[in-house]
């Protein structure tokens, strides 16, 4: 039979061990560039800083959420003030769904992006660069390893 070990976490990668092997396996992360950044055609200028900050793109697709799937994809803030404005927002244009995998991809995809709030931002980031306000700022990504895997399992079912 064959033996798998998934090992411990080592910071940012997993170690997994097949027929006494090691082998690492390199993060990934969910990104999407949002309705009001795809709209102002940022999404090729976004894409331009994932690739050269050493992300490498293992899934891209250019779609429009239904208003359901942007429902059960936000159902963490269910019960916040702003949830329907945010899935009436993610869902009222096209989008661009990532998946990327670099060491580390989950924080410093985070750390690309920036602070959700644009105007509290650090210069540089994308959502200093390209978003407007807290609920229109350019991108999301996974905040940990479990929503990583849940959000690629939504809209990335076959990597
Ligand atoms: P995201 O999930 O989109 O990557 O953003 P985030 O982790 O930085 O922030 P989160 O707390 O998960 O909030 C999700 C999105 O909800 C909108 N928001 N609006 N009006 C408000 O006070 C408020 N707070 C959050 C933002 O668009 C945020 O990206
Ligand atoms: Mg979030």
């Amino acid at each position: 039979m064959l033996n798998v070990n998934v090992a411990k976490r080592q910071s940012q990668t997993t170690t997994i061990q097949i027929l006494s092997r090691n082998y690492t396996v390199v993060e990934r992360t969910f990104a999407m560039i949002k309705p009001d950044a795809v709209a102002a055609r940022n999404a090729g200028k976004i894409i331009d800083l994932i690739e050269s900050n050493g992300f490498t793109i293992v899934g891209m697709e250019k779609t429009k959420l239904s208003k359901d799937k942007a429902g059960i994809f936000y159902a963490v803030h269910k019960e916040r003030p702003f949830y329907s404005e945010l899935v009436d927002f993610v869902s009222s244009g096209p989008v661009v769904l990532l998946a990327l995998e670099k060491e580390g991809a989950i924080a410093g995809w985070r750390d690309l992006m920036g602070a959700t709030d644009p105007l509290k931002a650090a210069p540089g980031t994308i959502r200093k660069l390209f978003g407007t306000h807290v609920g229109a700022n350019a991108t999301h990504g996974s905040d940990a390893p479990e929503t990583a895997q849940q959000e690629l399992a939504l809209f990335f079912p076959n990597l």
